[in-house]
């Protein structure tokens, strides 16, 4: 398993020297500062065929986009099992009543999932309870399979796990790209000496999309 030396307490050190000097430009140039380049993927829809299975939502919150391309590797492979699968970014507000089930994504910034996916559950709460709910974080930090990395990990969740009933969950190593960071983001990265580097691990993002929701859906 891939290590990184960066660790959580580095990124929020360097985010409040960030924000600290983010409070001293003025709002238009602190509006560009936070702005991320364009996403490429934002919305799919796989296994149109498939009209007689049940259908499922991946949504999925990203700042620089390897979360999306993570939630279209999941869309794809469960397509692949019969199901019609919509991909959708939570900015889209999906509904949740055309769905059988819901897989919900979110990139991690500063310890935390992304705060628009946070308030998408606390919005659709009870909707949730009802459903087969899968969860998904993409990530860089904390990477190890001792209980220390694990408990941080869970952690990244400290604000999503009280809301929901059941759920599956899994965690995915991310991608840096400095290149598609905010300008804010890219300092921060910077400060903790962050590198361009893509650590997904495509067959096990697949293999999960492959048994998630096994017992409800078989
Ligand atoms: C400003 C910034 C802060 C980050 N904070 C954390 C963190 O606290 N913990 C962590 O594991 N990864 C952290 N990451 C890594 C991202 O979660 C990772 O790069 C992820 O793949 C980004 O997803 P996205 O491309 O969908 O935005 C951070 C990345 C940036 C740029």
């Amino acid at each position: 398993m891939p290590k990184n030396k960066i660790s959580r307490r580095d990124f929020l050190k360097a985010a409040g020297i960030t924000a600290a000097a983010a409070a001293l430009t003025c709002s238009g140039l602190g509006y560009a500062a936070t702005r991320s380049p364009e996403i490429e993927i934002a919305k799919a829809t796989f296994g149109k065929e498939n009209t007689m299975n049940k259908r499922i939502l991946v949504t999925y919150a990203t700042r620089a986009g390897s979360t999306a391309e993570v939630a279209a590797a999941i869309g794809d492979s469960l397509s692949q099992r019969g199901f019609a699968v919509d991909v959708s970014s939570v900015k889209d507000n999906p509904q949740l009543k055309d769905y059988h089930s819901v897989v919900m994504g979110s990139a991690i910034r500063m310890g935390n999932w992304l705060p628009e996916m946070v308030d998408y559950i606390k919005a659709n709460q009870s909707a949730l309870k009802g459903i087969p709910v899968a969860l998904f974080t993409v990530y860089m930090q904390n990477t190890g399979e001792d209980e220390t990395s694990r408990s941080a990990r869970q952690g990244y969740l400290a604000a999503v796990h009280p809301l929901l009933n059941q759920f599956e969950e899994a965690f995915f190593i991310g991608k840096m790209d400095l290149s598609r960071l905010s300008f804010l983001d890219r300092m921060i990265a910077k400060m903790v000496k962050a590198k361009d580097e893509d650590l997904r691990d495509w067959d096990k993002i697949r293999d999960w999309a492959s048994t998630v929701f096994a017992s409800e859906l078989s």
